[in-house]
């Protein structure tokens, strides 16, 4: 997909098909049209893992841009067009725009990313797991490292690494992606967001504990 202009349009409430699900939000796809639509769920989407403080964040930032990650996302995804090397941005939805609907509240539209197969894309965490050799085990652990690392030196504010995805492009050939990245976090106020210093910091402690996560499930002493 190249142009916003080529994302949905309008979104039709009641034919919307879910293709994925986070803690707090569900991401459709609208039949018939390329990009896919994120919402919060809504009390019917709500299951046992949403928790109270979980149900109180979602009903606060629904309706509220000031607290809609939605919006969050799309505001600094347009920041990043502007300052990334275009190499680093391609991790990112091409597109991204928002989108209201009265009854579920505020949303965003981007690019739909799937599998060259046509299979739905899977986290990082998951992807070296069903490796079949330690070389494709390898690739994938160092491309992230090497993400890793531009993230933080570009001052990205990528705070969730498990959120890091796996694109199949072709048998053994891939991209990495990054659809979930709730720039400031969870906290109501950005504040400390805004400090380049702060956010390499962060991302970079962040990164290395999940690094060390992935060197210990998945390899020997000396593989990486
Ligand atoms: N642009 C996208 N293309 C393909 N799948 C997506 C896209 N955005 C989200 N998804 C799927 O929907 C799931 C939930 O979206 P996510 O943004 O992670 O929600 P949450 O913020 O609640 O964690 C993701 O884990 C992923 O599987
Ligand atoms: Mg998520």
């Amino acid at each position: 997909m190249s142009s916003a202009d080529e994302l949905i349009i309008k979104v039709d409430e009641d034919n919307l098909e879910r293709i994925g699900e986070g803690s707090r939000r569900c991401c459709f796809r609208v039949p018939g049209q390329p990009g896919c639509v994120k919402f919060y769920r809504t009390p019917s989407e709500y299951t046992k893992k949403t928790k109270p403080s979980v149900r109180f964040s979602i009903f606060c930032s629904r309706f509220c841009l000031w607290f809609n990650v939605n919006y969050h996302e799309t505001l600094y995804h347009g920041h990043l067009r502007k300052r990334l090397p275009p190499d680093l941005f391609e991790v990112f939805p091409e597109e991204m725009r928002m989108v209201f609907s009265r009854k579920r509240g505020w949303g965003v539209v981007e690019s739909y990313i799937q599998n060259a197969d046509g299979t739905a894309i899977r986290r990082l965490i998951s992807e070296i797991g069903r490796a079949k050799s330690l070389t494709l085990r390898r690739r994938l652990y160092l491309a992230a490292a090497d993400l890793f690392s531009r993230l933080a030196e570009h001052a990205v504010c990528f705070y969730d690494p498990p959120n890091l995805m796996v694109q199949w492009t072709g048998p053994e050939e891939f991209r990495l992606r990054i659809v979930d990245f709730e720039p400031y976090g969870r906290a109501l106020v950005p504040g400390l967001s805004f400090s380049k210093l702060y956010v390499r910091l962060k991302v970079r402690r962040r990164c290395s504990r999940y690094l060390k996560r992935l060197r210990e499930i998945f390899f020997k002493e000396g593989e990486v």
